[in-house]
């Protein structure tokens, strides 16, 4: 199993991906396999910065908002930098690389949520990023409500303590996260051999453990 391979996690903020990702991370290091971990918008520098722009919910008072295509952009243009700089060469090196959401998070987010369509994502993600696309995408999908209240907690004790204020997305009502949850059910539904959707709520053992059957499945395919 020295042969690169390119994992992506999906799901509502609040959904437990991140906490998954480092589980497995830390399982598949365990084995003796090269990890890379990253996550969009950030991941380089460039994309560091991005991220500050699109997520701080004071851009909106700031800079006067972000037009719903120029968010898309932004988050092409985060991908574009961080598939150059750090997945393609971590694959090319035999590398398994995790990455916490890609382009089905443009898809649900901004493609249902925002409304721009899935096919102007897809279109952007074909120009961008040359269409490429994880040999397997985790999606968390547990119920809605659940996630948005884990969410929500998060981000204010995040502020409080660490100054930081990502919010701008949480800060969407539940009409927006029920377009971009019913989105994520759709791309499952249509890649279902790339996408495997977890819609329970396990623990996060249980959950972690079928995720791990699951990588190892696919990987030596
Ligand atoms: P997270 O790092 O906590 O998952 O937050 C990233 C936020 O950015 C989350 O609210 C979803 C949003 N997002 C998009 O709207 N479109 C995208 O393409 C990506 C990668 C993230």
């Amino acid at each position: 199993m020295s042969r690169g391979f390119f994992i992506t996690f999906e799901g509502l903020d609040g959904s437990g991906k991140t906490t998954q990702l480092r589980r497995l991370a830390t399982a598949l290091e365990a084995e003796g396999l090269r990890i890379v971990t990253l996550r969009q918008p950030g991941g380089t520098p460039l994309g560091d910065r991005i991220r500050g722009v699109l997520l701080d919910s004071r851009t909106e008072a700031e800079l006067g908002g972000i037009a719903p295509a120029a968010e898309m952009a932004l988050m092409f243009a985060d991908r574009a930098q961080s598939l150059e700089h750090v997945i393609h060469p971590a694959l090319a090196e035999g590398a398994v690389v995790l990455c916490d959401r890609y382009t089905d998070s443009s898809e649900a987010y901004q493609g249902a949520g925002r409304g721009l369509g899935s096919e102007r994502v897809r279109a952007m993600h074909a120009a961008v990023c040359n269409g490429f696309q994880p040999g397997l995408t985790i999606l968390l999908l547990p119920p809605l409500e659940g996630s948005l209240i884990r969410a929500r907690r998060r981000n204010e004790r995040h502020t409080k303590t660490r100054g930081t204020d990502e919010s701008r997305f949480e800060r969407e009502g539940d009409e927006f996260y029920g377009r971009v949850y019913e989105q994520y059910r759709e791309i499952a539904r249509r890649d279902s051999t790339r996408v495997v959707a977890i819609e329970d709520e396990a623990s996060i053992e249980a959950i972690a453990e079928r995720i791990l059957t699951i990588v190892h499945e696919r990987m030596a395919d």
